[in-house]
């Protein structure tokens, strides 16, 4: 077993695999209203390539836990295959899915099935009409009926991500964190980060984790859960004494670089050691050629072995990925 370490002290064990680039909705942090270029479908890798890498990640690399993401996951005909060939490696790893729960209702009981762990649900509002102007579509309620099928189905803890955008849901916090306790539901704010198409992400219109804190402290009692935050990037509280928690992950104003534990493999098989590379290690083309495991691993090793310190997003001289989250895995 090759540990995943970089130069700065770190492993990578939290291997993120997108899917699909293909989404959906259309959030207008992500995407743009008549969505992007897709993959060309045969440039996707397939299901067996998909787990073939995954099954070298996790037999050598000390990968631990792998999360399925996009784009939107569900729309990946193969999920629940590649799910349960997952979590038939050996030693198992940890196996959840970020999606945004669209037909989750009709698919959480299969993936429970196939052995899935864990599900992160992105939901920013709970409000019909804000929800079809952040998202471009007017789905709410089908996205209920996901959270609501993954609770049935046992994922636990499903846990809810938002991102608060200026002038749209910024005085929702408390509103979404009341929706969330309600259900049972796990929430957690995320500070929105220069990754969208447009490249209108803007520092100082960005809704703060301070800020989130205060509007929530305006309704409940929060009490920090830990002293260290370990890898985990949530800073966590326990809400009005418990049992329930709410996370605030300050990506961009208190960032966890110099913690991340997590490595990236876009739908396309290209290794990226940071959302914020700008630069991405080729997996595809040695695949298809015929390199075998060790070849891979090496490969993979190497991707790894040259992650930078952090994402800067705070330097002048910082300059945004060329691909948005959609194609990179969130
Ligand atoms: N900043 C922060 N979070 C984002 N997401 C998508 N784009 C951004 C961004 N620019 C979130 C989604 C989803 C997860 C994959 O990442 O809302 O919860
Ligand atoms: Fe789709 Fe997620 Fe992007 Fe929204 S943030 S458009 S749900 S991939």
């Amino acid at each position: 077993m090759q540990p995943l370490a970089d130069r700065h002290g770190r492993v990578a064990t939290d291997l993120r695999v997108s899917l699909t680039d293909r989404c959906n909705l259309r959030c207008s942090y992500c995407m743009p209203a008549e969505g992007l270029d897709w993959l060309p479908h045969e440039g996707v890798l397939t299901d067996d390539e998909v787990v073939r890498l995954v099954r070298i990640g996790v037999e050598r690399l000390g990968i631990t836990e792998v999360r399925f993401t996009g784009g939107e996951p569900l729309l990946r005909r193969g999920l629940s295959e590649i799910v349960r060939r997952t979590k038939a490696l050996d030693p198992v790893p940890e196996v959840s899915l970020t999606t945004n729960a669209l037909g989750l209702d009709k698919t959480a009981g299969a993936l429970a099935e196939a052995g899935l762990d864990r599900v992160n649900i992105s939901l920013d509002t709970v409000r019909a009409e804000d929800f079809a102007t952040i998202t471009r579509r007017d789905r709410l309620d089908d996205v209920i009926a996901g959270v609501d099928a993954a609770l049935a189905a046992g994922l636990n803890p499903v846990k809810v991500n938002a991102v608060l955008l200026r002038g749209i849901n910024d005085g929702q916090a408390p509103e979404l964190l009341r929706w969330c306790l309600d259900r049972g539901v796990h929430l957690r704010f995320i500070e929105q980060m220069p990754l969208d198409p447009q490249h209108v992400w803007n520092r100082d219109s960005m809704v703060t984790a301070e800020e989130i804190l205060a509007s929530l402290e305006s309704a409940f009692t929060l009490t920090p859960r830990t002293a260290g935050r370990g890898s985990a990037p949530a800073e966590e509280f326990v809400v009005d004494g418990g049992p329930f928690t709410v996370g605030v992950i300050a990506s961009v104003t208190r960032p966890f670089c110099g913690d991340c534990d997590r490595v990236r493999l876009t739908a396309d098989g290209q290794v990226r050691n940071c959302l914020f590379a700008r630069t991405e290690s080729d997996l595809r083309t040695p695949l298809r050629s015929g390199a075998d495991d060790e070849e891979l691993a090496r490969l993979w090793v190497a991707a790894v072995a040259g992650k930078r310190a952090g994402h800067g997003i705070d330097d002048p001289t910082f300059l945004q990925p060329t691909r948005p989250m959609s194609a990179i895995g969130g």
